[in-house]
């Protein structure tokens, strides 16, 4: 753990080749967090990225708005700086952080949307107090997004996606919108899931402009 009440809700790190630093180095100054976009557009923060196929393709269908992809595992930061490097993108940017810390530090209202597709499962009863989709959580998204925002989780564990489900309906500025997975693609993640026969469950929810709506 960090700090005071900070969970950490992923795994220890992974090893990074050669090739991983390299593309890092390289392209860091070109597509990390730092870099301002050219452009003021609606703003999409998602948490924990993974290796990337997902946060580029979406971003290459979107491209009238911003992408901030947050991920902590340094192998995937590199992997998808490659993406974007490749398909030429100038709407992402990729911060190697705790999503949790980049969302406190963003601004009251504004976000477009957040997203957090197949968040570290923690399947162990022992080990549910490091799952994302917390009240803290679901507060904290919800004081970012601008009204009208949308918050949107996918999981491919039940138990998880009851959990999301539980944690947005007792929230008073989030309502469901829809369980649609919408123009998500299918991610790295949750085609392994797929194969080992999990189906995905995804959560729209809108914020609300006030507690009663
Ligand atoms: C199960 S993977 C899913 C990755 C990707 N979204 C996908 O669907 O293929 C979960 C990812 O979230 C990242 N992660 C977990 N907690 C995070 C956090 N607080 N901030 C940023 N990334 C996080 C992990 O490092 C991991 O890459």
């Amino acid at each position: 753990m960090r700090d005071g009440d900070a969970i950490r809700t992923y795994k220890a790190r992974r090893r990074v080749t050669t090739g991983q630093a390299e593309a890092i180095a390289r392209l860091l100054p070109r597509f990390g967090a730092g870099v301002p976009f050219d452009r003021a557009a609606p703003l999409v923060l998602e948490i924990g990225s993974g290796m990337g196929e997902a946060t580029a393709e979406m971003a290459a269908a979107d491209p009238a708005r911003d992408v901030l992809a947050v991920e902590v595992h340094t192998p995937g930061v590199g992997a998808l700086l490659r993406r974007l490097e490749d398909a030429a993108l100038t709407n992402v940017r990729v911060a190697e952080a705790d999503g949790l810390d980049v969302l406190r530090a963003t601004a009251t209202a504004s976000l477009d949307e957040v997203r957090v597709f197949f968040p570290d499962p923690w399947p162990k009863a022992r080990h549910h107090k490091r799952r994302l989709a917390t009240p803290a959580f679901a507060d904290l998204a919800a004081d970012r997004l601008r009204v009208g925002g949308r918050l949107h989780l996918a999981t491919d564990w039940t138990s998880y996606a009851e959990l999301a489900r539980s944690v947005v309906d007792a929230h008073p500025l989030l309502a469901v919108l829809t369980t649609d997975r919408g123009a998500r693609p299918v991610t790295r993640f949750e085609r392994q899931g797929l194969a080992a026969g999990r189906r995905p469950h995804d959560l729209v929810a809108v914020r609300l402009r006030t507690a009663a709506g």
